[in-house]
């Protein structure tokens, strides 16, 4: 009897690193140590024994149940072990491997606003988005353009119902809203979509971006004007660049220039950006007419300013080379997929 309990466990022993899953082996300690089980039958022949062979054999047998059951206890542990490492294995996924499907990008116009506010914020300059429904007063009347003046015919307006109330043609609609807000020295800058009853072609779109920068302060003239153009432009262009300017009309500032910058792409040589002439027409500029300080709350006599503005979109245009100002508003991703 000792002999076949020995056997038994020998058996079991040898036989459980073998069992692979948690159902055979339960299956198996049913067969050994469940009610049906051998080890169980044999403890069932105890009875049939002499005592003294019944208490050794009964305390071996005993001690072999509970041989098998710590036997049978860390085989589930091994199993299940060994169950979490193959997951780990098999569900090892490297987060570091670039996503097969490319995420989204900012837009052109986006990115390239966002250059030209990081370089006016690291002047000192503070951003005002500029209003898309605005007045007809903050569009014109304010920035020196009364309604009888002939400059109202410079830029055809989309008329909304109401009391004078325009679709923004021009970032300049902020400046009395920004000196009346705000104390001297003014430093912002006024990004901006404005609206305009043109026809589209793929130099005109009837809604594009511009920018705007004021200053005002005791003192301002030209020579700050052209320093914060020229920054802008060698930030933008990663190079060098000069500007020059013309003299130019713009009803809200005296004087007024037009401001052309130095090829980037030909440094001035000519080439087909430039056509030929090495010079890009970029932006209205001036030094802030006084009926627009004094309307603004100034004293024009004390302060002055200077005012710049330019479209966006042309500017984005020259920067990555796109012949269609029209791709600006489309959705095509062909497009959009290129930035
Ligand atoms: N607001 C002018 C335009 O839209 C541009 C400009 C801004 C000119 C500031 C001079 C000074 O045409």
């Amino acid at each position: 009897m000792l002999q076949k309990l020995q056997q038994l466990q020998s058996t079991v022993l040898e036989h459980l690193p073998s069992i692979s899953t948690e159902d055979a082996l339960v299956e198996y300690k049913n067969s050994i140590l469940g009610k049906t089980g051998e080890l169980t039958l044999i403890l069932k022949w105890l009875k049939d024994l002499s005592p003294e062979e019944r208490s050794t054999v009964g305390k071996a047998a005993n001690d072999i149940r509970d041989i098998l059951t710590e036997a049978f206890d860390a085989e589930k542990n091994r199993i299940k072990n060994e169950v979490i490492a193959a997951r780990l294995q098999s569900e090892w996924e490297d987060m570091t491997v670039p996503l097969a499907q490319k995420s989204g990008s900012l837009h052109p116009m986006t990115q390239v606003r966002l250059d030209v506010e990081d370089t006016f914020t690291r002047m000192g300059f503070d951003i005002y988005e500029s209003m898309e429904v605005t007045t007809e007063y903050l569009n014109f009347d304010a920035v020196n353009v009364p309604k009888t003046h002939p400059a109202r015919d410079m830029q055809d307006t989309f008329w909304l119902e109401g009391d004078g109330n325009v679709l923004a043609t021009q970032t300049s609609c902020m400046q009395n809203l920004i000196m009346r807000a705000k104390d001297t020295p003014i430093r912002a800058i006024i990004p901006g979509r404005v609206f305009r009853n043109e026809d589209v072609d793929a130099t005109h779109d009837n809604t594009f971006y511009q920018v705007e920068w004021i200053v005002v302060d005791k003192w301002i003239g030209i020579s700050h004007l052209k320093f914060t153009i020229t920054t802008m432009l060698s930030d933008i262009f990663g190079k060098e660049v000069t500007i020059r300017m013309r003299p130019g009309y713009f009803p809200f500032v005296e004087p007024g220039v037009e401001v052309d910058f130095s090829c980037p792409f030909c440094d001035g040589d000519g080439c087909r950006i430039c056509k030929g002439s090495g010079w890009i027409e970029f932006m209205g500029a001036g030094l802030i007419h006084p009926h627009v300080i004094r309307e603004g709350g100034l004293d024009p006599e004390v302060y002055s300013g200077f005012a710049f503005g330019f479209g966006l979109n042309r500017l984005v245009m020259i920067r990555y080379g796109i012949p269609d100002m029209r791709y600006f508003m489309s959705p095509d991703v062909r497009f959009l997929r290129q930035f």
